[in-house]
């Protein structure tokens, strides 16, 4: 084989060891130029094929253009690998691989006790009530004269009462005009009655507070549902009825309950209303205190003087109303045992009550 030919096959390994070391893509670049480039190693030596014996000539060719060839396909491949490599490449970098398994969303769900809610909102609406709702921050007269518990009478005591202050007024006093959080949803019964006309058929859910030492069964922020019917010739009967209803729709079939008297400044007749222990279904457990039974909710036929402060006449229409507190309903479905717990914001526990979104 002649000199020329040798020298090419030199330059071709010379050459590929060069483009192996070659680091990055500008390197290759500078590479090619200096084989192929108007003076490139590549290109003088080609020039040299023109002095070749005639003879030689086609097995020389041949040999040079395998050269060529197999240096501009290693100088591409290296090209594509290192561009490949480099993170300064975005199309590269922005590559998305489909087959990769995607990341798990993180998504919420309601507060147990919103679940509560919202599952009484639905058997209430089957039920045919509308929803009405009042403010948190209301007034003594609403609270409770409207309601048939005056000033100074003993049966305040039953809702220690959060006053609101007299802005700017130091020492602190409440409001001369009697601003208060409210301590149940029961004023809410005085707005709708004012607001409607019958037959009224309302539930009102809220926030209410009261002037508690927090402990595990007693929280200063606490959520009720309040029920209110008012119609010509309302019972006790349909209150009976509606509520043994209600109990079922909320815990099941089979679930036991009874009526007990109670005491309601604005309801006469008043009632307790239970159910068998959940915990226990009723031989009696520390959670129902032995007794069997735990009370959901208190109910009454509305006052004939909570009907007059409505703006209804007694002679004309009767009334149900009653009230529940969605706190204690939560931790009765669950099981859980102190009630600050729903408060905590702890994700620990919330995480546990998946239910409602
Ligand atoms: N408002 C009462 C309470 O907070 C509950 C109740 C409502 C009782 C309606 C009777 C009728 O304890």
């Amino acid at each position: 084989m002649s000199d020329l030919a040798n020298r090419l096959q030199q330059l071709q390994t010379d050459a590929l060891a060069e483009l192996a070391a070659a680091g990055d893509a500008a390197s290759v670049e500078a590479l090619r130029a200096t084989l192929f480039g108007r003076s490139g190693r590549v290109t003088l030596l080609l020039r040299g094929l023109g002095e070749v014996d005639p003879a030689e000539r086609p097995a020389i060719g041949k040999v040079a253009n395998e050269v060529r060839g197999s240096l501009e396909t290693a100088i591409t491949e290296r090209l594509a690998t290192l561009r490949a490599a480099d993170t300064g490449d975005r199309l590269a970098e922005e590559a998305l691989d489909m087959t990769a398994p995607g990341r798990p969303a993180r998504v919420g769900h309601l507060h147990p006790t919103m679940t509560v809610d919202r599952d009484l909102r639905e058997i209430f609406h089957a039920f045919g009530f509308e929803l009405f709702e009042g403010p948190e921050i209301e007034t003594e007269a609403m609270n409770f004269e409207a309601l048939n518990i005056p000033p100074d009478h003993p049966s305040r005591d039953l809702w220690d009462t959060l006053y609101v202050a007299e802005p700017g007024a130091e020492p602190r006093q409440p409001a001369a005009d009697g601003t208060i959080l409210r301590t149940h949803t029961s004023p809410v019964q005085i707005r709708a009655m004012r607001s409607l006309t019958p037959p009224i058929r309302i539930i009102t859910p809220g926030r209410c507070f009261r002037y508690e030492a927090v402990d595990a069964s007693h929280g200063f922020e606490f959520f009720q549902v309040e029920g209110l019917v008012v119609d010509r010739d309302t019972s006790l009967a349909d209150l009976k009825g509606m509520l043994e209803e209600f109990a079922r729709a909320l815990f099941g079939d089979g679930t036991k309950t009874r009526f007990r008297p109670g005491y309601y400044p604005f309801t006469e007749p008043s009632v307790a209303f239970d159910v068998a222990c959940l915990v226990c279904g009723g031989p009696g457990c520390p959670a129902c205190g032995r007794s069997g039974w735990m009370t959901i909710l208190g109910a009454g036929m509305v006052h004939p003087s909570v009907l007059r402060a409505g703006g209804i006449d007694p002679d004309e229409f009767q009334g149900y109303a009653f009230g529940m507190g969605l706190d204690r309903i939560t931790l009765l479905r669950h099981g859980i045992p102190d009630l600050r717990l729903l408060m905590s914001a702890d994700l620990r526990f919330l995480e546990q009550f998946p239910g409602g979104r």
